[in-house]
């Protein structure tokens, strides 16, 4: 593995709570906003201490731990699991919880439910949402209950079908044109901030400069106000496929199978569990028990016993 140990930031314990005004705040003064997805307790407690803003709760989750082929049968039930085991292992990250594939889209009324199911339920303080001008009312309806909420343009991977495949968006004047339209139009329905996915760098940083709220960037360029990447492809965790606008900061997959490969071998030659993994009873309580029960199976302990 070969990354460079970056010094921690002041613990999560020292580290304020991220709130939405920290967010605005950085995207006015221009710093970078870090947001990465968990789906567990241990990996929300190793992002928030070394100090991300954001964790989002993605239903990437359908994929990279479920092994899903796409998200779109990940349900409510299986992220509000997902949000609550990072609720627990996340104190300061601002925390977001992505909303299933057909959980908003069949009436504002049960958008606003689920959506509140995840501040109730999944300890979650706001959620996100796919899709543009169409969502309009949806967002509309969810922030006035009281929830923030993050939307998702460009790549919308609940729309894969519609799309044709995990491709680049808005690569076409018109098509870029809408993107635009549709990010002012979330914008002005109380988005606190925008996803932008698979976009061209050019068009994801004139959509970012004509925002006021900050956008994230997943394979979308440097021009954004943040970046996202799936947790799962930084760690090289997921092995199915790795999208070229993935930058993998270690390749865990391949140390976890070797790990496992050496369990197996040491388990099967009988090097594992050595003594030094091993507990032992004191001489006295062993004897004292091998009296106690050589009535129970005289043969095996007779010889045992002085
Ligand atoms: O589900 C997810 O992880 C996402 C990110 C890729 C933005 O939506």
């Amino acid at each position: 593995m070969s990354f460079q140990m970056i010094a921690m930031p002041s613990s999560a314990t020292e580290r304020k709570k991220v709130t939405l005004t920290d967010l605005q705040r950085k995207k006015v003064q221009g710093q970078p906003i870090t947001m990465l997805t968990a789906y567990d307790y241990p990996t929300a407690k190793a992002l928030d201490e070394a100090g991300l803003d954001v964790i989002l709760v993605g239903d990437s989750l359908g994929m990279v731990v479920l092994g899903y082929p796409n998200t779109l049968q990940v349900t409510m039930e299986e992220m509000l699991h997902h949000c609550r085991a990072v609720a627990r292992g996340a104190r300061t990250a601002f925390l977001v919880g992505d909303m299933p594939f057909m959980s908003y889209q069949v009436s504002v009324q049960e958008a606003v439910r689920n959506a509140g199911r995840f501040l109730q339920e999944g300890g979650m303080e706001a959620v996100k949402l796919e899709g543009g001008r169409e969502r309009a009312e949806t967002i509309r309806a969810i922030v006035a209950a009281g929830i923030p909420v993050m939307g998702h343009l460009g790549l919308t991977p609940q729309s894969i079908h519609q799309l044709g495949g995990f491709r680049l968006q808005g690569r076409h004047a018109a098509e870029a044109r809408r993107l635009l339209e549709d990010a002012l139009i979330l914008q002005e329905a109380g988005c606190f901030s925008l996803v932008l996915e698979s976009v061209p760098q050019q068009l994801a940083a004139l959509i970012t400069q004509q925002l006021e709220i900050p956008s994230i960037g997943i394979g979308a360029g440097a021009g954004c106000d943040g970046q996202v990447l799936v947790t799962h492809d930084l760690l090289g965790l997921f092995d199915r496929f790795t999208p070229r606008f993935v930058k993998q900061y270690a390749q865990l997959y391949p140390l976890m199978r070797a790990a496992f490969a050496q369990y197996i071998a040491e388990v099967q030659d009988g090097s594992f569990p050595g003594d030094e993994h091993s507990f032992t009873m004191s001489e006295e309580e062993w004897r004292s028990f091998l009296q106690q029960t050589h009535n129970l199976v005289p043969g095996l302990f007779a010889e045992n016993i002085k």
